[in-house]
């Protein structure tokens, strides 16, 4: 399988990166090929809402999406990892999502159904809920794109730089055994 992680944290040592290793491990332990795209260092501009991408999937814009867009196409498995910003994703990601507009054709088809999705997702709040907003959205999107959810994993209590606990860490190595 090839398997591409959307990264949206700006933090490459904070805390959603530790759900990533600890899913890519198992993965790549399996051979499977694994790329992470850290979004942050990438220049991915904002949709400009033209739809000019519709008829042949080639956004207009002349910048990193490219490379995203080609990482997308050659996965089997995309990772939307991110922290919570505001009940939703980081910008970062979100950036990339609305840019996602271009994998539908005219007839608002997906140009990527049938591939799978994960979510990994690490949040302050101690409330488990916090995270559901942002769960409801990758649900819709995944839905309109004609992802395949394969489900994700969410820790609370994220506030500033911790260290995930062993469970966190497990729930993220289960899930890529899930799909390995
Ligand atoms: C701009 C910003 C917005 C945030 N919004 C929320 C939020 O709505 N709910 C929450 O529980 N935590 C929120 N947080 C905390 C982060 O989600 C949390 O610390 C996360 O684990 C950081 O992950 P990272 O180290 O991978 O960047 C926010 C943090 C920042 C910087």
């Amino acid at each position: 399988m090839k398997v591409v992680v959307l990264f949206g944290s700006p933090r490459k040592d904070g805390n959603t990166i530790q759900l990533v290793h600890a899913f890519c491990e198992v993965l790549k332990h399996k051979g499977h090929d694994v790329e992470t795209l850290y979004l942050n260092d990438m220049n991915i501009r904002p949709c400009q809402g033209c739809l000019s991408c519709i008829p042949e999937g080639i956004c207009g814009i002349d910048d990193d999406m490219k490379d995203v867009r080609t990482y997308i196409m050659d996965s089997d498995v995309i990772v939307y990892a991110t922290p919570v910003y505001w009940w939703g994703p980081s910008a970062q990601l979100k950036l990339a999502i609305d840019r996602s507009i271009a994998f539908f054709d005219e007839q608002y088809q997906s140009r990527i159904a049938g591939k799978k999705a994960v979510t990994l997702m690490t949040f302050a709040d101690q409330d488990p809920t916090t995270s559901q907003p942002a769960l409801d959205m990758f649900s819709r999107t995944f839905g309109g794109l004609g992802l395949s959810n394969l489900g994700g994993v969410e820790v609370s209590g994220c506030e500033g730089k911790v260290r995930l606990g062993e469970e966190a860490l497990q729930k993220a190595r289960n899930l890529a055994e899930s799909i390995a």
